[in-house]
């Protein structure tokens, strides 16, 4: 999988603007349950910019997905849920800020495109009321154009009889229908922040290149910035302006898709690309694509969350947690990374 990942790589497109719009230092999220706290994400720290694509990559249980919905603010409403950190979508920290602001901001500048479609389509309204809902909070425009709108939305995600989807309920509809009405609801109100997760991965591949493609349009042309949760490598390859890799709640590595996908420096990085090799004269041995599973967040192993599944760890990974550092013109959290100024091992 790897050369087929490298061969995807691309130079960076486009350059994209000095100021982050959305900025995440400390975040950190847990859990209170009668039988104590868990903490789902820590000491989680990154940024997306204008017209940037960042993918966040990990296994499933890594906390991606509670990482997206907390930037959304959807964490936060529930009560057994702490967030702590900052969330700032331009100078606005949305940790502080009170749910209702919240709300206004969510579905104008900053929409989420989910895992599952029927989460944000609502099953009394048509499809046509929901999209119109959705363009008006953005802008007003007359009836007939409005319609052209919503025609015009649908065809974007590939749906060419939309006279006959905007008249439908979203169970009347397929799953993945429903996925590509959600995502046309999405870029309708033109956001300054999408946060997409999984958003293709119910799609067959032609829609899901279509769909990538237009979120690749609308960054390049109208400087929407993304954060695009993914476990395809190859989608991150293709698209990313960055790429941070999550394990265990935490963010691991976060590096440019050269940098990772040429030397990765952490050894999960490695691992999800299919190739972890051993620390430097130690016996090759032959490797399953990652052996064992992402821990549970309410058992999380000792020092390094990784170690138990790592071919490179030592005593200090099992006792000592390491902090995330610059290593090789990116950050990654690991005593034994596999690449160190500028040399790979
Ligand atoms: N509301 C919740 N309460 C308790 N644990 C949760 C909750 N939501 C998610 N988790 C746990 O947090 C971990 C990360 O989940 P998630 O962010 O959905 O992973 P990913 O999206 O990377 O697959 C998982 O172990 C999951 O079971
Ligand atoms: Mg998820």
């Amino acid at each position: 999988m790897s050369s087929e990942v490298l061969s995807m790589t691309q130079p960076q497109r486009r350059t994209a603007s000095a100021e982050p719009l959305l900025r995440i230092e400390d975040l950190e999220v847990t859990v209170h349950k009668q039988h104590g706290s868990v903490s789902l994400v820590r000491e989680t720290s990154f940024e997306v910019r204008e017209g940037e694509i960042v993918c966040l990559v990990g296994e499933s249980g890594s906390g991606k997905s509670v990482t997206a919905r907390t930037i959304m603010g959807l964490t936060g409403l529930d009560p057994n849920m702490e967030v702590t950190g900052r969330i700032l979508l331009g100078n606005e920290d949305l940790v502080a800020l009170a749910p209702d602001r919240v709300r206004r901001l969510r579905g104008r500048d900053l929409t989420m495109v989910f895992q599952e479609p029927l989460s944000s389509l609502d099953p009394v309204y048509t499809v046509e009321f929901q999209l119109r809902e959705a363009l008006r909070r953005r802008e007003r425009v007359g009836r007939k154009a409005e319609r052209e709108r919503l025609l015009s939305a649908l065809r974007e995600v590939g749906i060419h009889d939309g006279q006959r989807v905007l008249h439908s309920y979203p169970h009347q509809l397929s799953g993945g229908m429903c996925q590509r009405v959600m995502i046309a609801m999405a870029l309708l109100g033109r956001p300054r922040l999408l946060i997409a997760d999984e958003p293709t991965t119910a799609l067959d591949v032609t829609v899901q290149a279509q769909i990538l493609d237009l979120i690749d349009r609308l960054r390049r042309e109208e400087g929407m910035a993304v954060l695009l949760v993914t476990h395809d490598m190859g989608v991150a390859a293709d698209l990313a302006d960055r790429v941070i890799v999550m394990y265990a709640g935490q963010v691991v590595e976060d590096a440019a898709p050269r940098d990772i996908f040429a030397r990765p420096a952490h050894p999960y990085t490695a691992a999800l690309l299919g190739s972890i090799p051993p620390m430097a004269g130690e016996r090759p041995a032959r490797l399953p694509a990652i052996r064992g599973s992402v821990p549970d967040p309410s058992a999380l192993p000792t020092g390094c969350a990784f170690h138990p599944r790592c071919p490179r760890a030592t005593e200090t990974c099992v006792s000592t947690r390491p902090v995330a550092g610059e290593i090789d013109g990116r950050r990654a959290a690991c005593w034994h990374p596999l690449v160190e100024e500028g040399v790979a091992r």
